[in-house]
């Protein structure tokens, strides 16, 4: 079995994954976490400011290529890996799940949160959301919303759909 979780930043990747594979007994592979072990710089902040998003966009793209051979895992991606395309047929090896929460729960969740480049900026955090909402759904197998619910219930939306 192998679970893709997709969705903006903030909206419960990791913690859901983490639920998730203690369920059913998967092991949980964070993307970002890889992407940085990777790069040899100390934070994704650092990657971003001395490397450049493309080159992150390189890395992380490897990474996905990595894990599109992995089995048994429950995988959490970075928010923009739906921004190059040619992650897709990467991701689809799995069943990807899209986190959908709405801006305004992601926002409360993300207020200060220094790690996160491309959330420094609301509007432009906002911009971005909007324009990946379509390629998360696009992208997704099965779309569960998150809003108002605890990562356990996620999980048992999730594994019913399973
Ligand atoms: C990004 C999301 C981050 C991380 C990087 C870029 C994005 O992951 O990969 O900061 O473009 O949305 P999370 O979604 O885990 O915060």
């Amino acid at each position: 079995m192998k679970i893709i979780l997709i969705g903006f930043m903030g909206s419960g990747k990791t913690t859901v994954a983490n639920v998730l594979a203690k369920k059913l007994n998967l092991e949980v592979i964070e993307m970002d976490e890889l992407i940085l072990k990777s790069s040899g710089r100390e934070s994704i902040s650092d990657i971003f400011s001395l490397d450049g998003e493309e080159h992150f966009r390189d890395l992380e793209t490897k990474i996905a290529k990595k894990i599109s051979t992995m089995d048994n895992v429950a995988i959490s991606t970075g928010g923009g890996v739906v921004m190059k395309g040619r992650n897709k047929n990467l991701l689809k090896t799995g069943n990807i799940i899209f986190l959908k929460t709405s801006f305004k729960t992601l926002e409360n969740r993300l207020i200060g949160d220094s790690s996160r480049p491309l959330f420094k900026d609301r509007e432009k955090a906002k911009k971005l959301f909007n324009l990946r909402q379509n390629i998360y759904e696009e992208w997704a197998d099965k779309v569960i919303i998150t809003d108002k619910k605890s990562a356990d219930q996620v999980v048992s939306n999730l594994i019913k759909y399973l």
